[in-house]
């Protein structure tokens, strides 16, 4: 249940005190889980699909039975509206910052000129609304939204600025796509709360790895059960966590078909028993019921639960329960019409990139260096060799096909379009990378690591698009106060 948010744009009353809530793990499953609404866009004269979306501090949910967590949100108390839209849309977005506080909104997964990225460039000062508006030319998929403010998008995040933006394909396969009845969102996140239900911020901006919550929300439901009503179910699984890695799959290890990754759907359905989604990264499964019978979706840490020197512990997620009668789902098609990988051309050029700790290629961030300047319409083959504990890799724009982990390619449900990919410690990850066509040698996109902390302490390199031809024309500083 969660309570009407305040506009207040108060900060969020947040504890980093010792003291912490001590209730169950989770697996009472007494609470419906919550399904973000479908945001209405606006008619334009112009055809466009208007959406606002205003971020909101001083919101209070009921998260934990009988407490009030101070949380942010967008268009509500804690997370955001679900934005849908079809291929070929022109969108049109107002983005009201209410925090008190600048921020950035970023469209993660989206392909679109870099100024309209939200990256941390396009800043959004308190009280100011930032009109963002682009043309959807990429195939259907689950992409998201959170905030990208240079140092501060691991607490944005956490305190529960993120939504999704769904993009359908009215030319594409027939699949299960009634929001919210047989094609839902699982948003997973963890938290720590404050005895008081007060989230716990304290390690947010600490650790090595980043913060670690030992109590998953979904959808920002605690402890939640759905039920099921037809036979087949489309979840869109979005890790929206700061850092922790999870394995997706049922307690009673029933199998299930991996439809889309990322960016997009796969040629046609993989079944498997568990995927592995790091932060920030998608998967679209399709789960078959029987009436009648209960389900619970958890996740299983990797064995030995240390090997990529993170923590993996096991937790419930969701706890399904079918209905007596269950409505009949058309069977998925074979095909899902998804492009399948082309192998990158002869003389791709490469780029190599070595993580450490906290930075990549020996640089830390720095809003002002461009690091990468790539032609329109490349492709490249990009080279992640990462030299300490696990990280993942994001590329902002350009979405890629991941070659292979240490040489061995990935499994097939990981094959599919992606935009984020899991980087295990010590190891080589290649990346077949297709760059578009929105020209800006003044507005960079983003490439760095995707577990927030390590994002905000600087694990981020920029790249520019320019003319094919005019790569070393191109000033490597960007100008002041850019
Ligand atoms: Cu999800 Cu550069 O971000
Ligand atoms: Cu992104
Ligand atoms: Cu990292």
């Amino acid at each position: 249940l969660l309570l009407a948010g305040a506009l207040s744009g108060l900060a969020a009353a947040t504890s980093s005190c010792s003291s912490e809530w001590e209730g169950p793990k989770g697996s009472a499953f007494s609470n419906r889980l919550r399904i973000p609404p479908l945001a209405e866009p606006e008619p334009a004269a112009d055809g466009a699909k208007q959406f606002s979306l205003d971020l909101l501090a001083g919101g209070r949910a009921e998260i934990l039975p009988g407490l009030t967590t101070r949380t942010w949100g967008i268009n509500g108390p804690y997370l955001g509206p679900t934005v849908r839209v079809n291929r070929g849309d022109r969108v049109r977005m107002a983005v009201t910052n209410r925090l008190g506080e600048v921020t950035t909104l970023h469209w993660h997964g989206m392909r679109l000129p870099a100024r309209m990225d939200g990256g941390p460039h396009q800043t959004i000062e308190p009280g100011a609304t930032w009109r963002p508006e682009w043309t959807i030319e990429q195939p259907a998929a689950t992409t998201w939204f959170h905030p990208h403010l240079h140092g501060t998008t691991a607490m944005h995040v956490y305190r529960g600025l993120a939504g999704l933006l769904l993009i359908d394909d009215p030319d594409g396969p027939a699949l299960p796509s009634t929001y919210g009845v047989d094609d839902l969102p699982l948003i997973i996140q963890d938290k720590r709360f404050g005895a008081d239900g007060a989230l716990n911020t304290g390690d947010v901006d600490g650790g090595t790895f980043g913060f670690l919550g030992n109590r998953i929300l979904v959808n920002g439901t605690f402890g939640p059960s759905l039920e099921v009503r037809s036979e087949l179910v489309r979840f869109r699984l979005l890790n929206a966590s700061n850092a922790r890695v999870y394995r997706v799959g049922f307690a009673d290890g029933r199998r299930f078909q991996v439809i889309a990754t990322d960016a997009g759907l796969l040629e046609r359905p993989v079944t498997v028993e568990r995927v592995k989604i790091s932060p920030g990264e998608r998967a679209e499964i399709v789960v078959r019921f029987t009436a009648g019978e209960e389900a619970v979706l958890d996740s299983r840490g990797e064995d030995p639960k240390r090997a990529n020197d993170i923590e993996e512990e096991d937790f419930t997620l969701l706890k399904l329960v079918a209905a007596g009668a269950l409505a009949e789902s058309a069977l998925l098609p074979d095909e899902l019409g998804g492009v399948p990988a082309e192998p990158p051309p002869a003389g791709a050029r490469r780029r190599r990139f070595v993580l450490t700790g906290s930075e990549i290629n020996g640089n830390d961030m720095d809003m002002t260096r461009i690091d990468e300047v790539v032609p329109a319409g490349a492709h490249e083959i990009w080279e992640i060799h990462n030299t300490t504990y696990a990280h993942n890799f994001h590329i902002h724009e350009a979405p890629f096909r991941v070659l292979d982990i240490n040489g061995t390619p990935p499994p097939a449900y990981q094959r599919g379009p992606k935009d984020t990919v899991f980087i295990p410690k010590n190891a080589k990850v290649r990346l077949a990378a297709t760059f578009g066509a929105h020209i800006d040698p003044l507005s960079p996109y983003m490439y760095h690591c995707h577990i927030l902390r390590h994002e905000d302490k600087g694990m981020v390199g920029q790249f520019v698009v320019v003319r094919p031809g005019t790569e070393n024309q191109v000033s490597r500083t960007l100008p002041q106060g850019h």
